[in-house]
């Protein structure tokens, strides 16, 4: 599908790659040309390290949707990987009974069980559980016709699509540790009264938002819904990234039918001897794209030359959205 079509007519755009190929600018700049062609557009960056604010030319304060100003139909959010975590307290500290100076109390408890909980906790895992909360706000009532994901370089970036099976994991030991503690909790409720002691709602949390990962699982393979937009360069340890992306993408059932080819020098008799060697480089490079990605693999191809300067703010962006939408 033409990335035209693709932000005409599916809910969810995602873009991603290598780091500092262009991600974000390629996203920040197909907002900008889909919320002027009517889309009611909601940008959202979920790589840590973000810079979609940098690139609009806008302040985003974390985890805030912020309408653009300047443009009419587009919202920004920058999420807040860290914010997302406080209310997983309960699980992060595993323990209540441990808050409130008790922790030896549990040792008959099955402490065993706890440790192996903790064990539990895959690197990563508040980027993924991050990215869990946006899955959990796009599958509720939004007035967005269209969410683009500027995503964090590849090898993070699928990671949460497998995070349901990781929360079953959760549920089920949480949900046995609940069991042989339940007694307890009972006495010091009866204690100490409802308010000695903070409610672990946790379990319902995680319930929650595994319920909306594995519902907008369905909604990100779904090929009506979502695509999957892919940014390289013409280097080689680009192009084995895209190789690898594309197989995750193939693993993980995820659509994607283009592949922006960023930053390509263009006219050779304007050159100097670095950049022309640097060209030939790419010239090189651009030829087994189209051999392997565009002739083998059938995706569809969009060549977007090196700019003179920084592509910043909404002048630049709009340049780049003249090629990436053909
Ligand atoms: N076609 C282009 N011509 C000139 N500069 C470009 C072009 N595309 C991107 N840039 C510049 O390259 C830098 C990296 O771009 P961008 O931030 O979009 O990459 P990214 O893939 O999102 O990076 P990261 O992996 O760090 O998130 C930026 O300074 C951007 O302005
Ligand atoms: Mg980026």
């Amino acid at each position: 599908m033409e990335l035209k079509e693709i932000l005409l007519n599916l809910k969810m755009v995602m873009f991603g790659g290598k780091g500092g190929v262009g991600k974000t600018t390629c996203a920040a700049s197909s907002a900008i040309w889909a919320a002027e062609h009517g889309k009611n557009t909601l940008i959202i960056s979920t790589d840590p390290a973000h810079s979609l604010g940098d690139s609009l030319g806008v302040e985003l304060p974390p985890g805030e949707p912020t309408p653009i100003k300047q443009i009419k139909n587009l919202t920004a959010l920058e999420i807040n990987p860290k914010a997302n975590m406080t209310e997983f307290k309960g699980l992060t500290t595993m323990n209540p009974m441990e808050d409130m100076g008790m922790g030896g109390m549990m040792e008959g408890l099955g402490m065993s069980d706890i440790q192996e909980f903790a064990s539990m906790n895959p690197p990563g895992i508040d980027e993924a559980l991050a990215f869990g909360k946006v899955l959990e706000f796009i599958e509720t009532e939004h007035d967005y016709d269209l969410i683009i994901f500027d995503t964090a370089p590849t090898g993070h970036t699928l990671r949460f699509l497998s995070l349901p099976e990781t929360l079953s994991g959760w549920i089920g030991k949480l949900l046995k540790l609940r069991m042989k503690i339940g007694k307890f909790f009972g006495v010091f409720k009866k204690m100490f009264g409802k308010d000695g002691m903070e409610e672990d709602n946790s379990l319902e949390l995680l319930q929650r938002l595994k319920n909306s990962i594995v519902n907008a699982r369905d909604d990100l393979t779904d090929p009506s819904i979502n695509s999957f937009v892919v940014v390289t360069i013409p280097e080689e340890m680009a192009i084995a990234e895209t190789g690898r992306l594309l197989n995750e993408l193939l693993r993980y059932n995820i659509p994607n039918s283009d592949i922006i080819i960023n930053q390509l020098y263009q006219d050779p008799t304007e050159l100097c001897d670095f950049c022309k060697s640097r060209r030939d480089m790419q010239q090189k490079n651009l030829s087994k794209i189209r051999e392997i990605f565009g002739e083998k693999l059938s995706k569809k191809l969009i060549e977007i030359p090196l700019f003179k300067t920084e592509i910043r703010g909404y002048e630049r962006l709009k340049e780049i959205s003249e090629f990436l939408i053909q």
